[in-house]
């Protein structure tokens, strides 16, 4: 595990938006595992800079999703679809062809099985970027008794709902179910990138560095990982952790 802490939230954007930079130049078609969330923004903020100036080239990139609100369409603002266009994709020369996020709409025992066979013929994840839920969940896996292996769908615990509400007009509208990637299909990722920000992930994050091993934390088992980078300001990762 390899820990970048950071002073502040506009640090961490220029590391991890660095190392996914990186990765795109180093290994042009790559296959990206993204992340929504407010915490990827300023990385992705980043990428859009370096496809500007000429440095990135996003072509032959390919990217692949954690998770979508279960009911809501790609056309939804608050869609995880959506909210990936117009942070990332628009601006970008990626293949929206070949951007990938589970759908919410269609069938979902049917769209769970779509989601793993298509990630196994993209020959898996090359580095997948991952924010922390303040319950420690990774995607929308939430705490559990079993870390769930594929792409499933889950009922979201109220401390998400509660917590992804500020992104909605009320917490009535926030949906309570969502489909998202299981741990495995995570851990199977050649490279990780957890990033964290604000003292709200505190707690979380450092149960995840360095508590138990267990389902009731779904980051924890990120620990396993051969290639974790972790990139945390201070405010999430205190000295003290
Ligand atoms: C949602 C997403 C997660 C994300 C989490 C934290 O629940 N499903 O993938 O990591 O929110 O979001 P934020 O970065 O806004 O704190």
């Amino acid at each position: 595990m390899r820990i970048i802490r950071v002073e502040n939230y506009e640090e961490l954007s220029k590391r991890a938006g660095a190392l996914l930079a990186a990765q795109i130049t180093l290994k042009p078609n790559s296959v990206l595992g993204l992340a929504t969330g407010t915490t990827p923004i300023g990385a992705y903020e980043h990428l859009i800079q370096g496809y500007e100036s000429g440095d990135l080239d996003f072509r032959a990139v390919q990217s692949v999703n954690l998770d979508e609100y279960e009911g809501l369409s790609g056309s939804d603002p608050q869609s995880y679809r959506y909210f990936m266009n117009d942070k990332l994709f628009d601006h970008v020369n990626i293949d929206k062809e070949r951007t990938f996020v589970p759908s919410g709409r269609a069938e979902a025992g049917a769209e769970c099985v779509r989601y793993d066979e298509l990630i196994e013929s993209l020959g898996g994840v090359d580095l997948q970027l991952l924010g922390l839920g303040r319950n420690g969940h990774i995607g929308f896996n939430e705490p559990s008794d079993v870390f769930p292996a594929g792409t499933h769908t889950v009922a979201l615990t109220e401390s998400t709902i509660q917590a992804n509400s500020r992104l909605f007009a009320k917490a009535e509208d926030v949906p309570r179910h969502a489909i998202t990637m299981g741990i495995r299909t995570i851990m199977r990722a050649k490279k990780i990138l957890l990033i964290a920000s604000g003292a709200d992930k505190a707690e979380a994050l450092k149960s995840a560095l360095y508590g138990p091993i267990t389902p009731q934390l779904p980051a924890s088992i990120l620990q396993l990982h051969s290639d974790l980078t972790v990139v945390a300001d201070a405010a999430a990762l205190p000295e003290a952790a």
